[in-house]
């Protein structure tokens, strides 16, 4: 056991685990921040998705011992202020979502690929959000959302 200091979401938090220790499990199970989802634990659905340096990553795949010095960036740390970020407003908006099992991993992937690619193609996001699985099957309303979200977030800025 070791102890370590991860900037999560914009903090310092202290957690003491074993350098092994997945950051799904220590997200979940030390800090009990349980928006981040256990869906597969092998690195296949994407339930358990968080930013590293703003970059998508499947967080049971992940060694906290890895990411000591990191930026993580978790669902919980979207919203701002208590209002929610363009991709979690137009999931809501448009209801793209059943169980929403896969909704947080959903979320935090499509805001990855907005920073990336403000105003993407059908195709774009697609390609991009493959890796994400949802088992009940709501990828039509998840790409209508991201499109929503695009397109929010680019009359927002023009305002
Ligand atoms: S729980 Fe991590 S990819 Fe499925
Ligand atoms: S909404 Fe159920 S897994 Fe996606």
């Amino acid at each position: 056991m070791a102890d370590f200091r991860l900037n999560i979401n914009g903090k310092v938090l202290p957690v003491r685990a074993d350098g092994q220790e997945s950051l799904l499990s220590v997200l979940r199970n030390r800090l009990e921040m349980t928006g981040t989802k256990y869906g597969c634990g092998e690195g296949e659905c994407g339930a358990c998705t968080v930013l590293l340096e703003g970059k998508p990553r499947r967080s049971c795949r992940v060694s906290i011992g890895s990411v000591a010095h990191s930026r993580i960036t978790t669902i919980e740390g979207l919203e701002h202020d208590g209002k929610l970020n363009p991709v979690q407003q137009a999931f809501l908006e448009e209801e793209a979502l059943q169980c929403g099992y896969c909704t947080s991993g959903m979320i935090v992937s499509a805001t990855a690929l907005l920073r990336e690619h403000p105003q993407p193609s059908e195709k774009q996001i697609v390609e991009f959000m493959n890796g994400n699985i949802c088992r009940c099957g709501t990828y039509p309303r998840i790409i209508v959302a991201i499109q929503r979200a695009s397109k929010s977030t680019a009359e927002g800025s023009r305002a």
